[in-house]
């Protein structure tokens, strides 16, 4: 009664077991990157006002039409992007899945960056495709032109990208993603790049690689408003690009969950929707929370890096990560994630451990006083 061998090595992913164990033990969990408030009262109430105006059966396939349109908009105003198309989706979770499920062929091989958000490896495996890891390292967590090119066989069919980067917070540079898009055009690769976190910059920019010449043919852009604007729990995603691509996407999701979650479809389009003044308040109020929990990190005595975007800091906990993090809720009642779980080269981050930020500034500062009592 085993279960399929595509599916060896997926066990239960560490933050439902993380979770669990801040569940458990009370401890306060700065392990899944969720936000503990509310997006904006405004997109809120445009979901209610959708579920009390009959909004409430199946969206039509490739989304409700006032998202789809807030999509294209929004691309268009922020990046000069014009998308031929746009899909959407059960939050970008999904729009990976099937746009990794819909372009890539048993045998074929994805260019990643590790350390990767760890649905990247599952649904390379669901395809029957292969990772081909660019590893980022401490302290700098930078893209080299080396380990690119050591990643890139004949068998490279996708790079799948994403900036700003969970976990290690890094913005990639216009420098960075140069190369990328160069060895994408280079190697004929389609890029399918995850920009969840594309509004949660603190230093410098957010850069689209689809913005780069060459690229917007080429490349698929996925994001979602739950990291951005706060609502996590609605999961609602998008992916947007060349016609062939998007429509390979929507082909999967088609079978995988057709389409739903029709009310909040209409609040996402809100969120999008929003002034810029109120997405560069929620950016601002998460880097006060960022400065706060990196502040607290150093005076425990550990070494965090400061992120330039996410939600997430790592820091050097001068110990294997893996016990320090199964120890930390008894030793000081905090829950954190031993950042080698999302590195295929675990000798990468041996002492690495990601905390989130995304929490309410006094749930910060008692973590910041519970860690404090580690020395
Ligand atoms: C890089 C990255 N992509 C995608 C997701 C999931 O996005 P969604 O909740 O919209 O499915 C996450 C969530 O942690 C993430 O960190």
């Amino acid at each position: 009664m085993s279960p399929a061998s595509r599916l060896a090595g997926l066990g239960t992913t560490i933050f439902t077991e993380m979770t669990a164990l801040a569940v458990r033990t009370g401890a306060i969990n700065l392990g899944q990157g969720f936000p503990d408030t509310d997006g904006p009262p405004a997109v809120v109430e445009a979901a209610v006002a959708a579920l009390r105006g009959g909004e409430n059966q199946y969206a039509p396939l490739p989304g409700v039409p006032a998202l789809r349109e807030a999509v294209l908009e929004h691309q268009r105003d922020w990046y000069g992007l014009e998308p031929e198309d746009v899909l959407i989706t059960f939050g970008a979770t999904e729009a990976i899945a099937a746009a990794l499920l819909g372009l890539c062929d048993p045998g074929d091989e994805v260019v990643v960056l590790e350390p990767y958000y760890d649905s990247y490896a599952a649904c390379i495996a669901f395809a029957g495709a292969l990772r081909r890891p660019v590893t980022l390292g401490a302290p700098e967590f930078a893209v080299s032109a080396e380990a690119l090119d050591a990643a890139l066989t004949p068998r490279a069919r996708v790079l799948l990208l994403n900036s700003p980067h969970n976990p290690t917070g890094r913005v990639l540079s216009r420098e960075e993603l140069e190369l990328l898009a160069a060895a994408c055009v280079a190697h004929d690769l389609i890029c399918v790049t995850d920009e969840v976190y594309e509004h949660l910059v603190y230093d410098g920019e957010h850069i689209p690689i689809a913005t780069l010449p060459g690229m917007a043919e080429r490349t698929l852009t996925i994001s979602s408003v739950g990291k951005s604007f706060s609502f996590t729990g609605w999961k609602i995603g998008w992916c947007s690009g060349p016609a062939p691509l998007v429509a390979a996407a929507r082909m999967v999701k088609q079978y995988l969950t057709f389409a739903g979650g029709t009310p909040l479809q209409h609040g996402a389009a809100a969120a999008l929707r929003l002034p810029r003044g109120e997405v560069a308040a929620l950016a601002g109020d998460l880097r006060a929370r960022r400065d706060e929990l990196c502040a607290g990190l150093e005076a425990a005595g550990l070494r965090p890096f400061v992120p330039a975007g996410t939600y997430f800091v790592n820091a050097d906990v001068g110990m294997d990560a893996v016990e320090f993090c199964a120890a930390l809720p008894e030793r000081c009642g905090v829950v954190a994630i031993p950042t080698s779980v999302f590195y295929d080269d675990k000798d990468a981050a041996r002492a690495l451990v990601r905390f989130a930020f995304c929490k309410r500034r006094d749930v910060i500062a008692e973590a910041a006083a519970r860690l404090a009592g580690l020395g």
